[in-house]
């Protein structure tokens, strides 16, 4: 499984790049927000600066809703490197501007899916990416993970490319149950990458295996 980081921050991206277990990067309008980040110019030059931190997909989704503003968009964010994907919402004219990129053999990914009917339409248009959102489900009482796990079957009952990318992740637990059900992608929170390290086991054997060896080595050095 593929692990993609949820941010626009570049200090956080570069965090995750460094741990050597990062293979893309997604955001969305409300992520480059938050890094206060705004205007065309602006924009195109922070995910000039992603590309350059990242070796692997770079989502960068598109503001307009009518499709030639989608098309114009995309075709923008993929001329700005190899690496950027299109993302675009799942909408009439989101699946139909995800055809087009498709023809042309530009990276999609089909942003906002919250049901396995629309995933469905999602790999018919030949998106590279499905991204349905978990953690917005698991918050209306819905299980985000039996989602993944129902786009999984279809995908695979008819032998659709279009990779899963499970997206809005809470915790490092979603992580793994992606996992189990055959996510392709996980695209997470630093937090959530950063939990799957720790473990109170793991901390203790360390400091016992240190500790055995420190004692060694006085040991020894005590008899010489
Ligand atoms: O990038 C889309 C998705 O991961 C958003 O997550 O936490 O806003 O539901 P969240």
């Amino acid at each position: 499984m593929k692990f993609f980081i949820d941010t626009a921050s570049l200090q956080q991206i570069k965090e995750a790049q460094d741990l050597g277990i990062l293979d893309g990067v997604t955001t969305n309008p409300s992520l480059m927000a938050k890094e206060g980040i705004s205007g065309t110019d602006r924009v195109m030059k922070h995910y000039v600066d992603i590309c350059n931190i990242v070796d692997g997909d770079v989502s960068a989704e598109v503001i307009s809703t009518d499709y030639e503003g989608m098309v114009r968009e995309g075709d923008n964010l993929a001329a700005l490197h190899p690496n950027i994907t299109v993302k675009l919402p799942m909408t009439r004219n989101g699946v139909k501007a995800i055809k087009h990129f498709s023809d042309k053999g530009i990276k999609t990914n089909c942003t906002l899916v919250f049901s396995a009917g629309q995933a469905l339409l999602a790999a018919k248009a030949g998106a590279t990416y499905v991204s349905p959102f978990i953690g917005r489900l698991d918050d209306i009482s819905t299980d985000g993970v039996q989602l993944i796990e129902q786009i999984r079957v279809i995908y695979d009952n008819y032998g659709f490319d279009t990779q899963i990318l499970a997206a809005s992740i809470r915790h490092p637990m979603h992580i793994v149950q992606c996992a189990e059900v055959g996510a392709d992608v996980a695209t997470c929170p630093l937090s959530a990458i950063n939990a799957l390290f720790d473990h109170p086991l793991t901390t203790i054997g360390l400091e016992k295996f240190l500790a055995d060896h420190k004692k060694a080595a006085q040991q020894e050095a005590t008899a010489k």
